[in-house]
């Protein structure tokens, strides 16, 4: 379970990194300016998950290197199609909301189980960390909800 767990903690590693690059390409891609707040405070937060990780992988005596996530890849691949698709303001940044959900789900479901796997090996400080992670990205998740409450109207009948 501990070679899971280390594995786990890689796979968001580089998905937290990879994320890092391309939240300020999705903030810029954003016409709502509610939107581009979003995706920046969420950049701030996201630079702090790697600290996180990088406090657990110190206490693991482990390196966080040596994994890509093909998951956040594809996220991240289906994320630039969107940026690059030729479409009314209000419904790109639909389609961008959809995308970034998509990333936050990803990344609740491996910290979720992470933090069940840390909490099994008896790792209290890794427990906490992981907890504080998965709060903030269940705090995103829930703000892009109440953004798309507003651009989902729009876009349904652009101006
Ligand atoms: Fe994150």
């Amino acid at each position: 379970l501990h070679d899971l767990l280390l594995d786990e903690l890689k796979d968001l590693y580089s998905a937290e990194n990879q994320l890092t690059k391309a939240l300020p390409k999705m903030a810029k891609a954003a016409a709502s300016e509610e939107l581009r707040t979003a995706f920046e405070d969420h950049l701030k937060e996201t630079e702090n998950q790697v600290n996180r990780l990088d406090r657990i992988f110190k206490e693991l005596e482990a390196s966080g290197k040596g994994k890509k996530c093909q998951a956040m890849a594809g996220l991240i691949e289906e994320g630039k199609e969107i940026i690059d698709e030729d479409a009314e303001d209000s419904v790109r940044d639909a389609a961008l909301i959809a995308a970034a959900q998509k990333v936050e789900h990803y990344e609740i479901a491996g910290y979720g189980s992470a933090r069940a796997h840390a909490e099994l090996l008896g790792l209290d400080e890794a427990v906490k960390l992981l907890q504080e992670t998965l709060d903030e990205e269940i705090g995103a998740d829930t703000k892009l909800n109440g953004i798309a409450k507003e651009i989902n109207v729009e876009a349904e009948s652009p101006a």
